[in-house]
């Protein structure tokens, strides 16, 4: 695919119905141009999430020991791609994908048989899907809006099969409040890595924090702003090529009996750093739970330019003095 090739009617109908809601309504892609169109632009743009966090989960210090991964609701395979990437041929025994479209569930084995010739990739049966055999890596990338209750409820039962789940979801409020649900469901059975610091109940559920919600932003590779064609295709699509909003949840199944870990002493910043003229003020999460903290810029002007240009996972080791940071210290490898 070239941007000369790209179907642009193609991807005008696949915006409407995502933001019509008519995605929710049964399979959409009508051809495999369809989906090469997709997979070249808003494709990509996920892929940039998928790098935002995987590179947080290497930066936890974490991954996978399970070494066969399933892409479910695949479309064109980014995540499963992505994911692939990350684990390097070693890690991985088997890629399966699995989509309601049959055209997506070809497309997306055909991309990672290209990518990856050296790994096994499987396209998932009916069989497969209601057996109880063991899912390895779960990985789901932006379906949640697609699914009405019944096929959230089989995807649940899978999530119950699989030794990680790795879900990655728009930043929107209404779609980090499901992932939260999802988080509290599986908490008991699930070691929570990341976005996380701890594995108490989310207190985004407490009515004062109503107002906030659990997403990052992601960062595109710097080169597409200065890219006629990705420039035209962030205006034709109304899209703000430099905002990569996301939420994401990435769970480990807990060994049976296994306590649940303590504190980290580490705290993950919500949404980004406000910054104003000599203070900034960052929604911290750990597990005393959601707070508003103050930076004043002569505290700590280091960690001051940092919120300015935040880059990476915001996950810090503060000091503090109630809700006043004096100094932060990132996390890093
Ligand atoms: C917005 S696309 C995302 C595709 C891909 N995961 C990505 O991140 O680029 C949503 C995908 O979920 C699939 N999907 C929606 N409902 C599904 C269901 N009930 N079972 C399987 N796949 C489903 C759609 O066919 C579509 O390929």
């Amino acid at each position: 695919m070239t941007w000369e090739q790209l179907d642009w009617a193609a991807l005008e109908r696949l915006r409407g119905l995502f933001l019509s809601g008519g995605a929710a309504q049964g399979p959409y892609w009508t051809s495999p141009a369809d989906l090469a169109s997709y997979d070249f632009t808003y494709g990509e743009r996920i892929g940039w999430k998928w790098d935002a966090v995987l590179q947080e989960l290497a930066l936890r210090g974490w991954k996978p020991r399970a070494t066969a991964v399933l892409d479910w609701g695949c479309g064109g395979g980014v995540a499963g791609r992505r994911v692939a990437r990350w684990l390097g041929r070693d890690r991985i025994a088997v890629l399966r994908v699995w989509d309601h479209s049959g055209l997506a569930v070809d497309f997306a084995t055909d991309a990672a048989r290209h990518d990856f010739p050296g790994i096994r990739v499987e396209q998932v049966t009916p069989g497969f899907l209601a057996s109880d055999e063991p899912v390895g890596v779960l990985v789901i990338s932006h379906v949640l809006t697609e699914l009405p209750a019944r096929e959230l409820l089989a995807l649940r039962s899978l999530a119950a099969r699989a030794e990680v789940i790795i879900w990655v979801e728009p930043g929107t409020p209404e779609v980090s409040r499901a992932l939260i649900e999802v988080r509290e469901q599986l908490r008991n059975r699930f070691h929570v890595i990341a976005p996380c610091t701890h594995q108490a109940v989310c207190d985004l559920l407490a009515p004062d924090n109503a107002r906030h919600w659990c997403h990052h932003f992601a960062a595109p590779p710097p080169e597409i702003f200065s890219d006629s064609n990705w420039v035209r295709f962030g205006q034709r699509a109304g899209i703000d090529l430099r905002s990569l909003p996301y939420s994401f949840l990435a769970l480990e199944r807990r060994a049976p009996g296994s306590a649940q870990e303590s504190a980290s002493g580490l705290s993950r910043v919500l949404g980004e750093p406000r910054v104003y003229k000599g203070f900034a003020r960052v929604l911290s999460c750990d597990a005393a739970g959601v707070t508003e903290l103050t930076l004043q810029k002569r505290d700590d002007p280091g960690l001051f330019k940092q919120f300015k240009r935040p880059a990476g996972a915001q996950v810090y080791r503060w000091i503090r003095a109630g809700d006043k940071v004096l100094a932060g210290n990132p996390l890093t490898q």
